[in-house]
């Protein structure tokens, strides 16, 4: 392997093991640091796809857009959609095209500020700034986003841009949203891209944008955090912002600390973009093959229901992750994220198929479909779960009106919810 297309991996001050790509092949190698594999810990950090031995390994099924050649738990702290605009906007602004940024290269500019606990070595330091005005950076957003603005050319300084750079970049996913973290007593906000300390509370925050939409997703995401928490899915705690931000608490900051934490499609090289990939199965088997507790089993079995049940078709392989103990050397299903309202309820989503399929049906799922999924993983009184969440529909609609969702919104949306009999 060629030394400059080399990044080191590191997770819990570990060094883990050495990735190489070589992007014309689309290509990528990766090798283990022999002393992390001569000790005893951690070793199901990556329980699937590396196999723990100590020659290089090569690894060339990950030619895509998902994957950019990287192994999947690699590419999994990779920018997505809304992260990589950001990216390619602050490039662009000190001259440099994206085309000629290596992947090796953002993996590099990842550094240390990724989500989870997996760290690469070189990396890009960036200087700190101390605190964060999420309205200011709102605004800052909008104009990276409005077409019309980059056509006329952005007239934006460069420290605005960099600073949405280094907190907007490390999640993934489609909206805009940042990394802060807030002091537990001074209330200060400041960047959430290195800061782990325990003094500060972390929060991914998913920014309100004056958009197209004629409601506000954030509350729409509230509504449904809240509906969740009511059916018993597991979630962090949720906020919002000046009524118009939704704040997550980040389950890969725990007590100042750094969980590692990988997606369904990083750990399993499912590409969630792919529709033959992309089913509750896969998941179910997933918790069963990593020996998750049956309590997780029962949980996914819950969220399953609730996306059902209340039309969140985009419930897709990134938007579900496990968790690792590394006390335990154990994994568990993390908490839920992501759960809402995911079509444009002014359409009729009817007929609209779902990301994940179940028994494999992305259209049409009925009851038998549910209990056959229940026969097979063990799910106990599955109606009773089923009961249970679907009685979730009041509160939701209640929830949903006092947090200022509009009434002609909630009656659209209700329209399109689902009942199982
Ligand atoms: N509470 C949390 N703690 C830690 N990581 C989180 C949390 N919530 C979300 N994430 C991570 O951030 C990513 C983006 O968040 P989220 O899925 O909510 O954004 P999104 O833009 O709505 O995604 P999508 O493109 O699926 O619509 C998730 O895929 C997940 O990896
Ligand atoms: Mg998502």
């Amino acid at each position: 392997m060629a030394k400059n297309n080399l990044i080191t991996l590191y997770c819990f001050g570990l060094e883990i093991g050495r990735l190489g790509l070589d992007e014309q092949r689309g290509a990528s190698f990766f090798q283990y640091n022999e002393h992390f594999l001569q000790q005893d810990r951690y070793k199901r950090l990556f329980p699937l796809i590396f196999r723990r031995i100590k020659q290089t390994q090569v690894f060339e099924r990950y030619n895509n857009d998902t994957f950019r050649g990287l192994p999947p738990m690699i590419a999994d702290s990779l920018p997505d959609l809304f992260g990589n605009i950001i990216f390619r906007t602050w490039m662009e602004s000190t001259r440099r095209d994206m085309k000629d940024i290596s992947v090796l290269e953002q993996l590099a500019y990842v550094g240390n500020r990724g989500m989870g606990a997996l760290e690469y070595h070189p990396n890009k330091s960036l200087s700190p700034e101390d605190t964060v005005n999420i309205n200011e950076i709102t605004e800052i957003v909008s104009q990276v986003l409005d077409q019309k603005r980059q056509q006329n050319g952005l007239q934006l300084n460069h420290d605005s841009l960099f600073n949405i750079f280094k907190i907007g970049t490390s999640a993934g996913g489609m909206r805009p949203k940042i990394l802060v973290s807030q002091h537990k007593s001074s209330g200060v906000i400041i960047p959430g891209d290195v800061a782990s300390g325990n003094d500060y509370n972390h929060y991914l925050v998913k920014l309100g944008m004056d958009d197209e939409a004629r409601y506000s997703r954030e509350l729409v995401e509230y509504a449904y955090y809240l509906a969740a928490i009511h059916a018993g899915i597991d979630m962090m705690e949720c906020r919002m912002i000046d009524e118009k931000h939704f704040a997550t608490v980040r389950f890969d900051r725990l007590e100042g600390k750094k969980k590692h934490v990988l997606t369904a499609t990083g750990i399993t090289g499912l590409n969630y973009m792919d529709p033959k990939d992309s089913s509750y199965e896969h998941l179910f088997d997933l918790l069963v093959f990593l020996k998750c507790p049956h309590r997780d089993i029962e949980q996914l079995y819950r969220r399953m229901v609730f996306n059902l049940v209340f039309a969140n078709h985009d419930d897709h392989l990134k938007n579900h992750s496990v968790i690792y103990n590394e006390d335990l050397d154990s994994w568990n299903l993390s908490p839920a994220y992501d759960i809402t309202y995911s079509l444009n309820p002014e359409l009729n989503i009817k007929t609209r198929s779902r990301a994940l399929s179940v028994n494999g049906k992305r259209n049409g799922i009925d009851m038998d479909d549910l209990a056959l999924i229940a026969e097979k993983y063990t799910i106990k009184n599955h109606k009773k779960v089923i009961v249970e969440v679907q009685d979730t529909m009041t509160y939701w609609a209640s929830v949903a009106r006092d947090t200022g969702v509009p009434a002609r919104i909630i009656e659209l949306m209700l329209k399109n919810f689902m009942i199982f009999v």
